[in-house]
This record gives C-alpha cells, structure tokens and sequence, in this order.
C-alpha cells in the first residue's frame, strides 16, 4: 500500500547534480549545504549519499555533531560558528570547522589557554556588501592580524564571503563583492571559498577554492524563471499523495474554506490527502497544476489541512487511489513555488513530520 502522502527521493538525482556542480567549476572543492536537514531532503542521508563531497556546510553546531555522531568523515564546516565557550568547545571535539564573523567570538577564542595549539580550523567571514555576518575593511584585517597570533587556531587562516544577489545577473553588486573580496585578501596564504548555487552557475570567473552549492544539488534553479532542468540538474524530491475522493459539484457552488472558488461550470472535483499539514503551501493559488495520474489538473480553492481540490474535468476517469504528484519529478518545484509567491528553498524545507520518505538509492 503507498502512503497517503510522501515523499519520493531520488538520492542518484542528488548524485548527478553533484557531478553536474562539478562540470561547472572544475577547479574548486565541493562544500555540499546540508543545513536544514540537508533543504528538507534529510541531512544524514544526504550526506550518506554524497560521499564524493569534498566537505559539508551546516549553520549549526548541533548539525555538525550530528553529522560526526553519524561518522561522516569529511570536513564540516558551521557557518554560523559558535557563540558561547560550550558550543567552541563542541566544535573542537568534533573536529568541525567555525566561521568566525563577530568580536566576541575572538574575544572568547583568546581565553582559552587549555586547548592544544592549532586545533580549531576556520574560515574567516569578510562582509562584502550582504551586512549579515562577517567583518568590513580594516576590522576584517585586523582580525585576520588577531587570528594570526591566536595559538589555538590551525593555519593559514581561511576566507570566506557570501553573495547577497548572484541570481540577479544583471545586478552589479556581485561583480563589487568579488573585487572588495579579492582586493582585501590579496597575498592571504589561506584557501578562500565564495560562490552558492548562483554564483557556481551564473559567475564562473569567480576565483576560489571552494564552492558552497545548496540549492542546485537538491535539483532546483537558483534563478527566478528557470527550472533545474535549464542547468542539467535533477529533482531530487517528489512530493506524491493520492486522489481520495471524486464527485460532481453543481456550477456556482463554492469549493472549500471561505468559498473562493466558485465553479464555473459543472464540475468534477477530486479531493486529494495533501495540505499545509504536511507542507503544500497554504498560499498556493488556484490554477497551480497538480498531477493526476501524470497529467495535469488545476489546484482549486483553498489548500487546507489535510486536503486540497483539483478540476477533473480534463479527467472524468479519475478514480480515488489514483496516483497524484504535486511537484518533483515531472513537474518542477520551482512552478509550484511561483504560484505559491514563495521560493523553491521554502516549499523543499517545508516537509512536516508526517509525510512518509521512500528512498530510491539508485546505483
Ligand atoms: C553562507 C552560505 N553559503 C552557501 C549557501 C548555499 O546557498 P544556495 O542554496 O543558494 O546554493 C548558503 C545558503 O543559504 C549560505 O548561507
């Protein structure tokens, strides 16, 4: 019996877009993001699944320790570094590598007399122009100068930045981050690591050593208007329900919570097991396609909880226990998340607990 809804991974596809990264930046290391529970694909599987990554990325420490308590071998590095004694502590234990982007870390760096020298590898944050985390002009310098002298960190100290806008390529500023960040590291020894999934694609001049792709490995074009498929890329997840209920509805009535749609016509309605209970947008609008059967049917009226309403009347054969895909394979997350006003990132993080995961590792 299939699930009332799952989800579907395809862990080759994760594979393939991790070669295809690859094709695009030959030159660089690979640091796989699997923050959020690697875009909601499951962080320790993924990781499992990508054993050719040069390294992986989290936000957190608590990832990281995950991912070592799991024996993932290759290096970790935790973007938002740590922000109390404890969590440097967790670090260094684990061998995880921190971003250090803000004084206090430095300034609790410098109290600890008892670690053995040399064992805390990081990346260097430099704010180019994103006015998140990281140091600006002299203080970046400054702090390099202060990590230089500090015993417990591993040299050469690495750098790091982080685009504010590479999926507008027509957007000037990536093209100043680059130079602001070139400029301030000029003769720097440490490896430097710039680009996410836009800047692999749409800014291949970059000059660094690692790349630090998240979106495109789970499939999904970074940039608005394109799908994964533009870039070589494939999906990763398929999120799959079925038809649970099929019936006429008279023309004039109204479909679901606050009766905003209205049919147009006589209409034959499909009721399918999927909602923002298990991560289908609430804000999807009608006329977002959903697959029935593999064939295209109109979202219509409010998603609710548990359940939405697509027009069959393309399809008068549906059948409750039909099969029903409301994005992946066949029909991209990236069209779903437009017609939702959000972004592929929101919808792929957004899986809830309940929805079952069929795995298919592929070779
Ligand atoms: C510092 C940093 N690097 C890389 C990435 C990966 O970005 P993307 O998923 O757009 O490739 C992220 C994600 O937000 C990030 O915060």
């Amino acid at each position: 019996m299939t699930p009332a809804a799952y989800v579907h991974l395809d862990l080759q596809a994760v594979r393939h877009n991790l070669a295809q990264v690859k094709r695009y930046t030959p030159d660089n290391k690979i640091m796989a993001v699997i923050k959020a529970n690697a875009y909601g694909h499951g962080m320790l599987r993924i990781a499992a699944a990508l054993e050719a990554a040069d390294g992986f990325a989290v936000a957190r420490v608590d990832e990281g320790v995950r991912l070592r308590a799991a024996g993932i071998r290759q290096p970790i590095t935790v973007l938002q570094g740590f922000v109390c004694a404890e969590e440097l502590q967790l670090l260094i234990q684990n061998q995880l590598d921190t971003v250090i982007h803000t004084a206090q870390q430095i300034a609790i760096l410098q109290q600890q007399n008892q670690q053995p020298a040399g064992s805390l590898s990081v990346w260097l944050k430099m704010d180019t122009g994103m006015n998140r985390l990281g140091f600006k002009g002299n203080d970046f310098k400054a702090v390099y100068q202060q990590l230089l002298n500090c015993p417990l960190v591993k040299q050469p100290v690495n750098l790091i930045t982080h685009f504010a806008n590479a999926d507008d390529l027509l957007d000037d500023k990536t093209r100043r981050q680059i130079e602001l960040f070139n400029t301030a590291i000029e003769g720097f020894p440490g490896q430097r690591s710039i680009a996410n999934s836009a800047g692999v694609i749409g800014w291949p001049n970059v000059i660094s050593d690692w790349v630090r792709p998240g979106l495109m490995l789970y499939g999904c074009s970074p940039f608005a208007g394109k799908t994964g498929s533009d870039f070589g890329l494939q999906p990763v997840m398929s999120l799959r329900s079925r038809l649970i209920a099929v019936k006429d509805v008279a023309a004039g009535e109204s479909v679901g919570y606050s009766g905003l749609w209205k049919c147009p016509q006589p209409t034959r309605l499909g009721v399918i097991s999927i909602g923002y209970g298990d991560g289908y947008h609430r804000h999807t609008r009608s006329g977002a396609p959903v697959l029935v059967n593999n064939r295209r049917a109109p979202l219509v009226g409010r998603v609710s909880m548990d359940m939405i309403t697509v027009d069959l009347n393309s399809q008068p054969e549906a059948r409750p226990g039909d099969s029903v895909t409301l994005w992946g394979d066949q029909l991209p997350v990236e069209e779903i998340a437009r017609h939702a006003d959000t972004i592929p990132y929101t919808l792929l993080c957004g899986i809830t607990q309940r929805v079952q995961i069929v795995e298919q590792s592929g070779n």
